[in-house]
């Protein structure tokens, strides 16, 4: 089984997320590892401890981290569409939180974990990328611990919570330009196009009861982070951006990537928080090679049948 540490925000997509880890019997979810982002980082932890009690694994430790950015914190959250309790306001249809906070901190178990591992680790981060800049800063010594990174953020054709940003880059992006641009793990980068590209319908949707209690209770959590999203994709249906980080995760080759150059903008213009992709070719003397940053792999196709059938079967 691939050890897996999921970073997260939860967050409505973040549960469909754990929750396809937490039953899937590919990987072995070793933690949750908490951020701020979606909602304030108290309200996170306490719904990632509940959807562990949901999906019955109160063996998975979860550690608390970052409560803001590395430089810049300011107010905004996703309340928009994940509610003020970040599961658009029925996190209490899931279990109560009854396993403890880890007595360590997300980097310092992020850092224990890799550290103790016999095989290199994957880490999902599906939230603002502070904590996983952090322990990168902190612990230089385990990157080649860390098998991949695969990362739900970013968008190459304009943002979600600024006309250029998605909100996680978005959310902290020097912490994002640490991790994309100055770090050499390997990684991959799930942006908006390819999650939007593979919103889940409204049948989806409602199948989920069939599929037993944990998909009865995420069926339970969606109605208004599903009007959001029937308003914006103009149809039932919704974009569960963080699950398609963690299917990569679990099963790597379920996207389809292409090498890239990413570049963030940390500058505090409308541009902040915008990842962007260098396509000039060097064949043509458009750019020499050491002047390009490290290339990652972005996402950019997918089989969504397979992908949505997968989904559901877990
Ligand atoms: C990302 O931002 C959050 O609102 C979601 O959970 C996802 O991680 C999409 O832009
Ligand atoms: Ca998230």
């Amino acid at each position: 089984m691939r050890p897996l540490i999921i970073d997260t925000d939860p967050g409505v997509d973040d549960a469909f997320a754990i929750a396809l880890a937490a039953r899937s019997p590919e990987v072995e979810l070793r933690a949750l590892t908490t951020v701020f982002g979606n909602v304030p980082l108290t309200r996170t932890t306490e719904n990632a401890r509940r959807l562990l009690a949901l999906c019955g694994r109160p063996d998975v430790p979860v550690a608390v981290g970052a409560d803001r950015p590395l430089a810049h914190p300011h107010p905004m959250r996703a309340r928009y569409a994940h509610g003020a309790d970040g599961l658009s306001g029925h996190a209490d249809v899931l279990p109560a939180a009854t396993v403890p906070v880890h007595q360590h901190g997300a980097v310092a178990l992020l850092a224990e974990l890799l550290r103790d591992s016999s095989e290199p680790v994957t880490i999902a981060a599906i939230g603002p990328l502070t904590n996983i800049a952090l322990l990168l800063a902190a612990y230089p010594e385990l990157t080649p611990k860390i098998d991949r990174l695969v990362i739900m953020g970013g968008g190459l054709d304009g943002g979600n919570t600024t006309a250029s940003a998605e909100f996680n880059i978005w959310s902290d992006p020097e912490a994002a330009r640490r991790v994309l641009v100055e770090e050499a793990v390997p990684t991959v980068l799930v942006p908006l196009e390819l999650t939007t590209a593979c919103a889940v319908s409204g049948d989806w949707l409602d199948s989920l009861p069939a599929a037993g209690a944990i998909g009865t209770a995420l069926h339970a959590l969606i109605p208004d982070y599903r009007a959001y999203y029937q308003t914006a994709l103009g149809r039932d249906g919704m974009v569960v951006h963080d699950v398609l980080a963690v299917a990569e995760a679990i099963r790597p080759g379920t996207l389809d990537c292409e090498s890239l150059p990413i570049e963030v903008e940390c500058g505090f213009g409308p541009g902040r928080g915008a990842t962007l992709a260098d396509r000039r070719r060097t064949e043509l003397g458009e750019i020499t090679p050491g002047e390009r940053s490290r290339e990652v792999l972005v996402a950019i196709d997918a089989d969504r049948d397979e992908l949505h059938r997968y989904l559901l079967a877990g």
